[in-house]
């Protein structure tokens, strides 16, 4: 299963939410029925965009994409989604495999070579992406459009054909150039695409859209560029690169062969072999010409397997609106993590999507509401308010015999049947309403029984056990159910009932006569306030709407610091700096920027610290990394505790926090400078 890998010049946003958590629902569902599935994804890092974003960064591109993917990796990790790999575009594996995907191709002469006229900047020394260029539109007369297509009057056009053409780095007249471009016969694929795109690999609407393309009938496609370019070179044809979108599906295939690499799996029995695996694609409605005609045509062509299907999903709007920067509505995936859970995303967004290809709209008033009902008022508060009860008068013990619940038992059992359908076929609003009318019922059935009432009468003590039990045992079945959009809350809720996972199956039999825990706080009220911050910082962040706008300035250029008085070696030699390892790492909950870290400092023993990190680093990858830690820096009580020292990160903050280097080949307690 995959994802679309996201471009490594930009952040995470709640648009590439929407794939991610629709995937990863479904992921997480195959797992609980016992399914042997991978998640693979990776950052698509190779084009034009990415190699200017680097210069103006004065970096290197191949620094741009790792710094780009440690936030990827970060942003994602926050919303737990759960990738096998994460991989990227620009590795061995994937040179390797789009250098035989082409070969292949070639063989077989679905490749040809023809000359190209092209928009070139002599300045920059380079052939100009449609994108790059800005004119005036040759059918409206709108000015400062861009080279392909007209914002005011939906023109599309050759960039050849704007009025005063500019190129939009450096503003220069770009000139027209002839140069030498590869081409790939999509149209040899024909037939092959006709049957493939009737095998039931796609949804009706797509097939629609694809039937328009093949009476237009299909064309060669351009997969070549020149350089400068960041990109893998042609095999024999020096200055000539692979099209970004060449070698980005087929980043799947690396990503999973380096996946493979690192499991000991098979990595032909995903890619070669149909009668052994299945292989689908979510994407988006934006990129479908590119999953459905050009990526099985080149699979089929270079001997490999297709995929068994192609899911796609409308685009998200915010408020009724496309995402909009001055809005504060082009939300970054950080923005998002710093105020609110990500739990209340999972859910909103399961409650909106479907199979079929509609635009779903995540209205922030509707969010408050919906999370605050349904998660908090009718699935936790069935939990809340008979958990108490059971722990007070009964130490946690739930009736020995299953009680009378009117058939409610085996109605929630039977249910399952049909929410697995749903979840299946991704029927993932249906399935969260279904969900809601069970925790209807459930609290209609507290309700009735009353316990806080009960509760008051010494001789209704059996019946207090009896509701109470119901209650919990119904509570179980929510969340086994919702268990694919919520896996930190069911995490939570599996601590509390201590008997082990919630799993599919196990939802059959009830827990009767069993200890459940302690229960705690599971989640709280969507804070309207938080949502209100949120957008205030996507207000001010300004969020990267994906276009290439005029050169930035560097960071830190227009910020003049005051520098800090001097000290002398003497005040900066009390500072004991130690390299300490990373023994433990888990959230602290209710601190949405901490981590509690334990810290092994060899000979100066083992110690608790609280690190500011959270948003930049996954718990689990921070596990025995070395870290610079403050070791003499005097205990600080904090609200969840005692620090004792200070683990050291350089960068802007939030995302942007980098520890020692990960191969840092230094010892545990030894000195620091
Ligand atoms: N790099 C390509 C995909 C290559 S796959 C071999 C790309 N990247 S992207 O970052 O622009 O988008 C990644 C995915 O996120 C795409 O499936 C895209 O449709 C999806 N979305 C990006 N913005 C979106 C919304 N606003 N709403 C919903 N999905 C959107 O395309
Ligand atoms: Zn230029």
């Amino acid at each position: 299963m995959t994802s679309a890998l996201p471009y490594a010049n930009g952040s995470i946003h709640l648009g590439h939410l929407v794939e991610a958590i629709q995937t990863d629902i479904w992921v997480r569902y195959h797992r609980l029925r016992g399914r042997d599935c991978r998640y693979v994804c990776a950052d698509d890092t190779h084009g034009s965009p990415i190699m200017i974003s680097a210069q103006r960064q004065g970096i290197s591109p191949e620094a741009l994409v790792t710094r780009m993917h440690e936030e990827h990796l970060a942003d994602f990790a926050g919303f737990a989604i759960q990738f096998d790999n994460y991989y990227s575009t620009n590795s061995p594996e994937n040179r390797q495999l789009s250098e035989e995907v082409y070969r292949k191709l070639k063989a077989a002469g679905h490749i040809y070579t023809e000359r190209v006229r092209q928009a070139y900047c002599p300045k920059d020394g380079m052939f100009l992406p449609d994108r790059f260029i800005r004119g005036t539109c040759p059918r409206c007369g709108a000015r400062d459009q861009y080279g392909d297509a007209c914002e005011a009057c939906g023109a599309t056009y050759s960039p050849l054909e704007l009025g005063d053409a500019g190129c939009s780095l450096c503003g220069s007249a770009p000139e027209e150039r002839e140069s030498e471009h590869y081409f790939f016969r999509l149209e040899n694929f024909t037939d092959f695409l006709r049957s493939w795109t009737r095998s039931g690999a796609l949804q009706t609407e797509m097939i629609n859209k694809l039937e328009e393309w093949f009476a237009a009938g299909l064309k060669s496609w351009d997969i070549s560029r020149d350089g400068p370019y960041f990109g893998f070179e042609i095999p024999d044809a020096p200055g000539k690169y692979f099209y970004v979108w060449l070698d980005a599906p087929i980043g799947y295939m690396a990503s999973t062969r380096n996946l493979c690499e690192r499991l000991g799996l098979d990595f032909e029995a995903y890619w070669r072999r149909d009668d052994v695996s299945e292989v689908y694609h979510f994407i988006g409605k934006d990129i479908l010409y590119f999953h459905t005609l050009f990526w099985p045509a080149m699979l089929e062509g270079a001997g490999f397997r297709k995929p068994t299907a192609v899911f796609a999903h409308g685009f998200l709007t915010v408020n009724g609106a496309k995402m909009s920067k001055s809005r504060g509505t082009f939300i970054n995936a950080r923005d998002y993590l710093a105020h609110l859970d990500p739990e209340y995303l999972r859910y909103y967004y399961a409650t909106k999507l479907t199979p079929r290809v509609d635009d779903l709209d995540l209205s922030l008033d509707d969010f408050i509401l919906k999370v605050n009902s349904d998660l908090v008022g009718k699935v936790v508060n069935l939990a809340s308010r008979t958990a108490g009860f059971l722990e007070k008068r009964f130490g946690g013990c739930l009736a020995a015999v299953y009680p009378d619940d009117e058939g409610l038992f085996a109605r929630f059992v039977d249910a399952g049947d049909e929410l697995a359908e749903l979840y299946e076929s991704r029927e993932y609003g249906q399935a969260m309403r279904r969900i809601m009318g069970l925790a209807d019922a459930a609290n209609r059935f507290v309700e009735d029984r009353a316990p806080w009432l009960l509760a008051k009468d010494p001789g209704k003590k059996a019946q207090l056990l009896d509701a109470c039990s119901v209650a919990i045992n119904l509570f179980r079945l929510l969340l086994t159910y919702l268990k694919p959009v919520l896996p930190a809350t069911s995490a939570r809720v599996e601590a509390f009932l201590q008997a082990g996972e919630l799993s599919w199956e196990g939802r059959r039999e009830p827990l009767v006569g069993h200890t459940v825990g302690r229960f705690s706080h599971l989640m709280v009220r969507v804070d309207p306030k938080k949502v209100e911050a949120m957008l205030q910082a996507s207000q001010a962040a300004g969020g990267n709407e994906g276009k290439p706008g005029p050169v930035a300035s560097s960071p830190g250029e227009s910020q003049k610091e005051e520098p800090a008085a001097e000290i002398g070696m003497e005040l900066f030699g009390q500072v004991d700096l130690r390299v300490g390892r990373v023994e433990a790492a888990s959230l602290v909950t209710g601190a949405d920027k901490l981590l509690e870290l334990t810290i092994d400092l060899g000979p100066l023993g083992r110690r608790r610290i609280f690190a500011g990190i959270r948003l930049a680093y996954d718990p689990a990858t921070l596990i025995g990394r070395l870290v610079v830690v403050v070791a003499n820096l005097k205990p600080r009580k904090m609200k969840f505790g005692t620090s004792e020292g200070m683990v050291l990160a350089a960068g802007g903050g939030g995302k942007e926090l980098f520890l020692l280097a990960p191969d840092a080949g230094a010892s545990p307690g030894q000195r620091v400078a």
